[in-house]
Order: C-alpha cells, then sequence, then structure tokens
C-alpha cells in the first residue's frame, strides 16, 4: 500500500483527504503543529522517518484578506513551504500533490478559466499561491497541482456556515451578487484528487464541483434548503469593501480533469444538500 504524508492535515480540505484516501492508501497526517512546511529540517526529519511514496500538501496560509498585511509570512508558507516540499520529494522520490486556487486568475475572463489560461491573481494570497505553483514546477515534474475553489466542509470555516450563523442573529442579509465561481465540496474534491492520483496523471488540472453560481445564488440556495425565513438582498461587492480584492468570475473549466478520470464531480447544489443535511445532525 502506498505511503502517503498529508500536511496541513487538521485543515478544511486536509481532514477530508485524510477520509477518503485511507480506505486504499496508508496515510500519515500531519497538522501545522506537527510540521510546519516552512521548517526544512523538520521537513527532512518527517520523511526520513516515513520515506512516503505521495504527499498531498493541504497546508496552506488561506486567509485571503490578512494575506494583504502579512505578505512576508504568505510567501513564506505558500511559495517556500512548497518550495521546501518539491525539493525534499524530489530527493526521495515522492510524488507531490499540491492544492492550488482560482485566486490565480484575474477573474476577467469571461469564460471558464482552463489550465494553459494567462495567470494574473490581483491579491497577495493569489500571487503567493502561483509562486508556490512556479517552484514545484521549476524543481521537477513528479507532481499534480489541483487549482480549486470556493471550498466548503464540515471541519473548517466556510462562506455557507457563515450564512447559516447569520441567518440566526438577522433578518436581512445582503449578498454579494457581482463574482461568480463553483463552490466546491472537499469531501468531493478529495475524492477527486483521489480519481487522478488512480489515473497515473501529471501536471495541472482544474477541479471543482459542476455548475456555477454568485455568493448571492449559493446563499440563497443554502438557506432555501435549510427552510429558514430571512430575506437575502442581491449587493454590489463595492458595497462590502474588503482589504484583499476578489476576482469577479473565477470559474475553472474542468475538462482536463473529466476527461482524464472519466468522470466528473456533482453539481455544486447536490453538494450543499449533502452538506446540509450532514450540519443537521449537530445544528
Ligand atoms: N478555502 C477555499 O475556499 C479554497 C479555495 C481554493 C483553494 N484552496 C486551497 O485549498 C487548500 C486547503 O485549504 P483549506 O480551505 O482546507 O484551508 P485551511 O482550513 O485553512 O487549512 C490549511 C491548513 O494549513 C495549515 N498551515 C498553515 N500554515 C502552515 C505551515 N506553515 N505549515 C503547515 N501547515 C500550515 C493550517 O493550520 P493552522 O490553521 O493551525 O495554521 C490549516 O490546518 C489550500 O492550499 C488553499 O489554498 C482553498
Amino acid at each position: 500500500m502506498s505511503r502517503v504524508l498529508v500536511t496541513g492535515a487538521s485543515g478544511m480540505l486536509g481532514h477530508d483527504v485524510c477520509r477518503v484516501f485511507s480506505k486504499d492508501y496508508d496515510i500519515f497526517p500531519f497538522s501545522h503543529k506537527e510540521l510546519d512546511i516552512i521548517d526544512e529540517a523538520r521537513i527532512r526529519e518527517v520523511f526520513k522517518e516515513l520515506n512516503p511514496d505521495i504527499v498531498i500538501n493541504c497546508a496552506a496560509y488561506t486567509q485571503v484578506d490578512l494575506c494583504e498585511e502579512k505578505k512576508d509570512l504568505a510567501f513564506k508558507v505558500n511559495s517556500q513551504g512548497v518550495h521546501n516540499l518539491s525539493k525534499m520529494c524530489d530527493s526521495f522520490n515522492a510524488f507531490l500533490v499540491h492544492i492550488s486556487t482560482d485566486y490565480v486568475f484575474s477573474g476577467k475572463s469571461k469564460s471558464p478559466y482552463k489550465e494553459e489560461d494567462n495567470t494574473s491573481p490581483i491579491n497577495v494570497y493569489g500571487a503567493s499561491k502561483l509562486e508556490g505553483e512556479k517552484k514545484i514546477q521549476d524543481t521537477f515534474d513528479n507532481y499534480i497541482i489541483v487549482r480549486t475553489s470556493w471550498l466548503f466542509g464540515k471541519n473548517g470555516k466556510n462562506f455557507i456556515k457563515t450564512i447559516l450563523e447569520l441567518s440566526k442573529k438577522l433578518d436581512v442579509l445582503r449578498v454579494v451578487d457581482d463574482q461568480v465561481g463553483r463552490p466546491t465540496y472537499t469531501k468531493d474534491i478529495a475524492q477527486g484528487i483521489k480519481w487522478l492520483l488512480d489515473s497515473g496523471a501529471k501536471g495541472i488540472f482544474h477541479v471543482a464541483n459542476e455548475g456555477t453560481c454568485s455568493w448571492y445564488e449559493l446563499a440563497r440556495f443554502a438557506i432555501k434548503e435549510k427552510g429558514i425565513d430571512v430575506e437575502i438582498i442581491p449587493v454590489d461587492s463595492n458595497e462590502f469593501k474588503r482589504p484583499a480584492e476578489r476576482p469577479s468570475y473565477s470559474v475553472l473549466d474542468t475538462t482536463k480533469f473529466k476527461t482524464t478520470c472519466g468522470r466528473s464531480l456533482r453539481h455544486w447544489k447536490d453538494a450543499v444538500r449533502d452538506y446540509l443535511s450532514y450540519l443537521k445532525l449537530d445544528d
């Protein structure tokens, strides 16, 4: 059985990756505390001990707005940390699966972004993630880079949870309607990553649930599914000025993933329904 080291294993995606992979792989999960990807010596120690066949890097500095003021930290984790992992994978002959983001694009396109489209991030987070991708590509070619978008999952803060929490306190919610993307369930993308690995693919892949929507449409859908009585008003993003600019259109074209794996992730509405049915258990 292949030995898989998972970094950032306590994060929202890390949790589901460990769960999905543990059926067929020998999983070694490491939280931030247990393995800081900035710490090269510690990475070497862990590699020596485990000799992993595969590394799945779910570790990242993901606080998009904070990245604007903590630029050094964002680049240390999302670029230098990723470089450290790729160098170590290269010397230990391990395969690297790295998670990247739709935020490497400007959001100015009118059609879904393909893997080879020009990147042009508009915030520090996106720039640091793009530099991480380049560090991998400059190091070796034994990798998959998975770009995904708008994640929601059981084990982390996310937009849907925030909307449901706000709906308990407010009668009216104002939600941005001029940013469009592909909401993606961490449980589904973990499965998609497994399909890609099992297919023997290499390179960059866009992986997301099917369908597109705005944040407003996503909020309206979640609220309706939960049967909550709250008014939702669509607004422009300039009503909510935030430190980091967001791409207005960040729809990823997943054709390459679907062709490679011979299947697709389900529609985001089915994924959200599934997620909400889980949330019923403990809300
Ligand atoms: N969330 C989204 O909407 C989204 C969209 C597109 C792509 N992505 C990408 O998907 C991946 C997973 O994101 P996520 O949503 O699961 O984020 P998350 O919940 O914030 O998980 C990231 C994990 O990385 C850990 N971490 C931070 N700095 C680290 C370091 N120096 N060394 C080791 N671990 C470190 C964090 O630990 P602490 O919290 O303890 O610091 C956290 O457990 C990331 O690569 C992210 O860029 C996310």
